[in-house]
């Protein structure tokens, strides 16, 4: 592996650390949305336009009454953890923790679905 590569990765490792120390969950979760599921889901979680115009399946739309019955926190933290295979939902395990899919799944049920749990 090239010295830059390795270089990179540390500092990867070092700023995924960082992130950690305190653990701020709340903001961690709004985060992470933002740089990672933002993009297809939209500003609002009802999917961003563009996205939602080009991908088929569209990104789920977070803000409907029939996600907020049939996400289940379960099921959204699966579906973000192994994706939505045939779909543009890619897994996330190989790049979020456990603790970082939790916290955004908390963030789009807490601050986008406004739901209670
Ligand atoms: C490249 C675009 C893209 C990105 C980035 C993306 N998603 Fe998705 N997401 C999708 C699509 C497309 C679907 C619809 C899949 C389907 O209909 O089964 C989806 C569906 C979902 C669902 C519902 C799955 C279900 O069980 O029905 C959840 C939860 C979700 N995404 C969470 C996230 C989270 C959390 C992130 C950021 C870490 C994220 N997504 C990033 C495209 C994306």
């Amino acid at each position: 592996m090239p010295f830059s590569v390795i270089a990179g990765l540390a500092l990867s490792g070092w700023l995924a650390a960082s992130s950690h120390t305190p653990p701020p969950e709340p903001a961690l979760g709004k985060k992470i949305y933002e740089d990672r599921c933002k993009v297809c889901h939209g500003v609002r979680g009802d999917s961003n336009p563009f996205t939602a115009s080009v991908l088929n399946p569209p990104p789920r739309n977070f803000t409907t009454e029939a996600a907020k019955k049939e996400l289940s926190r379960e099921r959204m933290i699966r579906s973000a953890t192994e994706g939505r295979p045939g779909t543009a939902m890619m897994p996330w395990k190989n790049i979020l923790s456990k603790e970082e899919i939790q916290a955004v799944v908390d963030y789009i049920r807490r601050d986008i679905m406004r739901l209670k749990d």
